[in-house]
């Protein structure tokens, strides 16, 4: 059911039928990527509102493309994002700041610093992979996460082993803060004392205090280091000077933060499809047997490994772990024939698009044939957009696909996961931005 809200625009933008004063604040928070579903049922532009606040979601791939590359400069990430997110990091950066800090780290996620970091993913795989003998029971979800935690420890910060748990812990905790600024109409300040706001301000220092002690030491080292945080610290703004240690501490907030739980969540749930596919995980295990013929993989093994990608790509589709990338306009802006207007949120959700039957046929069902070379270029442009797109798409998105396809080939190769029966497997988005499981995901391990 819609009702109609009148804009002074050639289209009218539907909205569904809601609450008055909460509108869907309730399903938004709580049962959110199945009210996005409801949401975009209802056609390719519907409204709804969090509390007042209107949200206006646009699910066609031309809308996506409009939005996030042509009118790009007429949307800000915006203000509520700013409150979410700790730092003054590239996530949050805006206008010509974020021009700038974004020209200044794109060249360190170029392939050839890429490449370099495709050993330390494979050999963190493998350490990983022997830590787990025949038959025990792992959770996938800490292990996963670990697992990327401690690669990026080593890729930014040259760290052989990293404060895990704490610093999991930590990160968690922002995050559910940032969660909460975004879906509640009416988030407590920071300052006031309630215990939400104490654990958030003991994880920041923690996290703020972990970044400082290497920075600190960085700087006061003369050993060469291959990380990314000497990149940083030799980066050069065009007038020849370099960031300050406080926005080096930011971005590297950003990337430990951005870069972490996205790829491990993204591989927590390709483990979940192979394990209900056995015969997709099947053939991924032969494709890694005869190319690799038991030899870790390499970044020159990668284009002989095309059905690895695909599945990775296709794990990506249903479970995007970034399922809904949200805009402010600037000024009023007309997308599609809409007139939005100053200030208007507008939301694009690769959870909701990468469901189109148009686009992907029997949308729920898990096909890495969608994929395949012959099929995949039939997929129109940004029908399929899970690292979002134009100048604010993910910098990680190389780094992170070359991870996936690395780390699935690497465990791949040595083990097969069985879940362990009986467990229930949910979303846990009322408290994270991404599409992490709630709880544990367990799996017998099985030596190959
Ligand atoms: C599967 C893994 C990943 C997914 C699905 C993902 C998804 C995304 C998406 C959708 C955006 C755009 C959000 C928007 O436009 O509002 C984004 C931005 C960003 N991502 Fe990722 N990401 C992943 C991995 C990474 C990694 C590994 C890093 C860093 C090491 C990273 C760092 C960033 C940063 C810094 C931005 C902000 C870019 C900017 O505004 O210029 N991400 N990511």
């Amino acid at each position: 059911m819609v009702t109609q809200i009148k804009t002074p625009s050639t289209k009218t933008i539907p909205y569904i039928r809601e609450f008055p004063l909460i509108g869907s604040q309730y399903a938004f928070r709580h049962d959110r990527l199945n009210f996005l579903l409801h949401v975009a049922q209802q056609g390719d532009v519907c409204g709804f509102h969090v509390g007042l606040v209107p949200i206006i979601l646009f699910n066609k791939p031309e809308h996506v493309q409009s939005i996030l590359v042509e009118h790009a400069s007429d949307f800000i990430r915006g203000q509520r994002l700013r409150k979410a997110i700790a730092g003054n990091g590239l996530l949050i950066a805006e206008g010509e700041f974020h021009r700038q800090q974004r020209k200044l780290m794109a060249p360190l996620f170029q392939p050839r610093y890429l490449a370099s970091y495709s050993d330390t993913m494979t050999q963190y795989g493998e350490r990983f992979q022997q830590q787990w003998s025949d038959g025990v029971v792992i959770d996938l979800h800490r292990e996963m996460i670990n697992l990327v935690v401690n690669i990026l420890g080593k890729v930014l910060f040259d760290m052989d082993s990293i404060e895990t748990d704490e610093l999991v812990a930590a990160i968690a905790v922002t995050f559910a803060r940032s969660t909460y600024v975004l879906s509640s109409p009416f988030a407590f300040p920071l300052n006031w004392p309630t215990p939400h706001n104490r654990r958030f301000h003991k994880a920041k220092q923690y996290i703020r205090d972990l970044l400082q002690r290497i920075i600190t030491e960085r700087l006061n080292s003369t050993t060469e280091h291959n990380d990314l945080i000497s990149l940083l610290l030799r980066a050069r703004y065009e007038d020849g000077s370099r960031m300050s240690d406080q926005q080096i501490m930011a971005e590297c907030w950003t990337l430990l933060t951005a870069g972490h739980e996205t790829t491990a969540v993204a591989l927590i749930w390709v483990w979940y499809l192979l394990c209900q596919h056995p015969e997709v995980y099947e053939r991924v295990q032969q494709e890694v047997d005869s190319v690799l013929e038991g030899q870790s993989p390499t970044y020159d093994d990668l284009p002989r490994l095309p059905y690895c990608l695909q599945v990775f790509k296709e794990a990506m589709r249903l479970y995007s772990p970034a399922p809904a990338v949200r805009r402010e306009a600037l000024r009023d802006v007309e997308i599609d024939g809409y007139l939005l207007p100053k200030d208007a949120t507008v939301l694009v959700s690769p959870y909701t698009m990468h469901r189109r039957p148009e686009y992907f046929p029997q949308p729920e069902q898990f096909d890495p044939e969608r994929f395949s070379p012959e099929r995949e270029k039939d997929i129109p442009r940004y029908a399929y957009f899970p690292f979002g797109g134009g100048p604010r798409v993910c910098i990680g998105n190389h780094f992170s696909m070359l991870e996936g396809h690395l780390l699935l080939a690497t465990l791949a190769q040595r083990m097969t996961f069985t879940l362990v029966p009986g467990q229930t497997i949910r979303f846990d988005i009322e408290n994270t931005l991404t599409l992490r499981p709630k709880g544990k995901v367990e799996v017998i391990v099985k030596k190959r």
